[in-house]
């Protein structure tokens, strides 16, 4: 095959990146996402700021655009975030206890009703760990209203949209070997056995210097979907250039096909230009979309699954 998503779609699994919705009348940019991917996630779009402005007040209208994108053309859409310590917009961020807790919930709530039906998966929770060797959760307003606020927003996110696959999404939990990564095993593991409704693990994967990729990496996606759950790598992004971040990108995509239950895998941005960080690199395609080693590398993993 020739494109990501053609190549992907061979064993069942979807091609996707994270999309801007400002950027969908850059022609340049849409000539690459129709042709390369079958799966968006709004990068900035479904984030709390972004769809309750005010507290009870709900934009949709920068979501729709690049949701409307998708699905018209058969795709798979990943909602990302509906519970977060970051982003909140300034009315959240001033609230604590039973408040925040009822007004995250309503959010859950609100936002995926209205996506019901839309939605492959959605990262009901983003980021709640800790970064070192703690194994903690991390500290935040929303952690602070009891340590059952994972469970009480995958469980109001089911009741809401009950078709949507429901994962936890972080980063540097890609090591097999870090405490995060075995903190988070410990939870998806707990709420396995408790019942607590969570599908799937994803794995955002921004790969640097100080978090680096290691080839225990199939380790940590064949032993969550040991689980019982899919794994997915969410936002993938790898910094540096030429064959050493090529042969990285074809290590990553190897580890995803080794193991079934890894069904997805999702760039984070699609031009160099397009990525978050201020410097480098990190994509398959560089400014002027041309394509990149780091893309034929992607490419023929695919293809030889
Ligand atoms: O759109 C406004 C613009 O109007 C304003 O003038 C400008 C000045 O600050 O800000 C613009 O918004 C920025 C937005 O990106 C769109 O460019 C925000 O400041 C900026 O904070 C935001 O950064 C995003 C970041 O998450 C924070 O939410 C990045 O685009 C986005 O790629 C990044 O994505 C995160 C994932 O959600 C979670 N995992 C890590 C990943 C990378 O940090």
């Amino acid at each position: 095959e020739t494109t990501l998503a053609a190549a992907a779609n061979q064993s069942g699994r979807y091609f996707g990146a994270a999309v801007a919705a400002n950027k969908l009348s850059d022609g340049a940019y849409t000539t690459i996402l129709n042709r390369e991917f079958n799966s968006v996630t709004p990068e900035n779009e479904m984030k709390i700021d972004a769809t309750e402005p005010q507290q009870n007040n709900f934009t949709f209208g920068n979501a729709d655009r690049i949701v409307n994108h998708a699905l018209s053309r058969g795709w798979k859409v990943r909602g990302h975030t509906l519970a977060w310590h970051s982003q909140q917009p300034e009315w959240m961020r001033n609230m604590s206890g039973t408040a925040l807790r009822n007004a995250m919930l309503n959010h859950v709530t609100r936002v995926a009703t209205y996506y019901r039906g839309k939605i492959d998966s959605w990262d009901v929770v983003n980021e709640a760990f800790e970064d070192g060797n703690s194994g903690a959760r991390r500290d935040s307003n929303l952690q602070r209203t009891g340590n059952d606020w994972i469970e009480a927003a995958f469980r109001a996110a089911r009741a809401a949209d009950p078709g949507a696959k429901l994962c936890y999404n972080d980063y540097n939990t890609d090591n097999w070997t870090w405490a995060k990564t075995q903190a988070v095993y410990r939870m998806v593991q707990d709420f396995k056995q408790r019942g607590v409704p969570i599908d799937c693990v994803g794995f955002q994967s921004h790969f640097n210097a100080q978090s680096a990729y290691n080839s225990n990496y199939r380790t940590t996606l064949s032993s969550f979907a040991a689980l019982g759950v899919d794994v997915q790598i969410t936002e993938l992004d790898i910094e540096g250039s030429g064959t050493t971040q090529a042969n990285t990108y074809r290590s990553v995509v190897n580890d995803c096909l080794a193991v079934p239950r890894c069904n997805g895998i999702t760039v984070w941005g699609i031009r160099d230009s397009d990525s978050w960080r201020s410097y480098g690199t990190p994509l398959l395609f560089d400014n002027n979309g041309n394509k990149k080693q780091a893309y034929t590398a992607t490419l023929d993993a695919l293809n030889s699954a």
